[in-house]
């Protein structure tokens, strides 16, 4: 049985006053979510510590959006996992498509951010998607199996085994388009199918979860496929409401 996970990754949005709010509202109203359904909160680094305090006690994870690929020292402006560790965060996201474009993440420096993430105890959520020229082109398979084979074959099946993986195509962030169902199962299948090549049936048990402008709306359909195990949610985690709507509809 693969764990069914929902996580707001809450980007830049908020300040800690607002986000502890919103982390309130999620936890009183968990007794609504199925007992077998992981909820995590990915707020900003500043409120991880204020977050922590609210949800502490309660069924839900808290995870950071980011972490430095070095162990600590001189690199002015980075968080380390063993920071992150330390202030109550059993996850992390990794390579969202926002860092590797904008602030430039290879698979390279991602591989050490995991290696850092997994040392410390810190389970990634490691999110790989194709951009829209590289969908049309046909690419996005080519696209999403390097993503996988450059940064998750090198872990051990001890490593693998802490990996949750999170599909989202780039066209879908933020843009109210979401891939459909079928598209979704179809790369999800394709997913497995790479982990699979590498760590066998281990592969059968690593939570894949969709993202890109899931809502309550979609979020139904797009659970139900067999290799959907749960979402990472954006602007929709930003409303509680939303939020424990989406973790409804497994
Ligand atoms: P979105 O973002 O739900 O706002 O599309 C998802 C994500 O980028 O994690």
């Amino acid at each position: 049985m693969r764990m069914k996970i929902v996580a707001g990754n809450w980007k830049m949005n908020t300040l800690p006053a607002e986000g502890a709010a919103l982390a309130q509202d999620i936890v009183n109203a968990i007794a609504e979510v199925p007992s077998d359904v992981q909820l995590i909160l990915a707020p900003p680094f500043t409120h991880l510590d204020r977050v922590e305090e609210v949800i502490k006690g309660s069924a839900v994870a808290l995870s950071a959006q980011n972490c430095a690929d070095k162990d600590k020292g001189a690199y002015t402006g980075e968080v380390s996992a063993a920071m992150l560790a330390a202030t109550g965060c059993t996850y992390v996201i990794l390579g969202h498509s926002e860092r590797r474009e904008y602030y430039h993440e290879t698979s390279a420096t991602l591989n050490g951010k995991m290696a850092m993430a997994l040392v410390n105890g810190l389970r990634p959520i490691y999110c790989v998607g194709e951009k829209l020229e590289e969908r049309e082109a046909g690419r996005h398979f080519d696209v999403v199996g390097s993503q996988i084979k450059e940064v998750l074959y090198g872990l051990t099946p001890e490593q693998i085994a802490c990996v949750v993986v999170a599909y989202e195509p780039v066209w879908a962030i933020g843009t109210g388009k979401t891939a459909t169902a079928e598209q979704a199962q179809e790369i999800h299948a394709f997913i497995r199918k790479t982990l699979a090549e590498k760590f066998g049936v281990l592969a059968e048990n690593i939570p894949i979860l969709y993202g890109g402008s899931c809502k309550p709306s979609n979020a139904r359909e797009l659970f139900a496929q067999n290799d959907i195990d749960g979402g990472l949610i954006g602007g929709a985690a930003l409303k509680a409401e939303d939020f424990i709507a989406i973790a409804r509809s497994f």
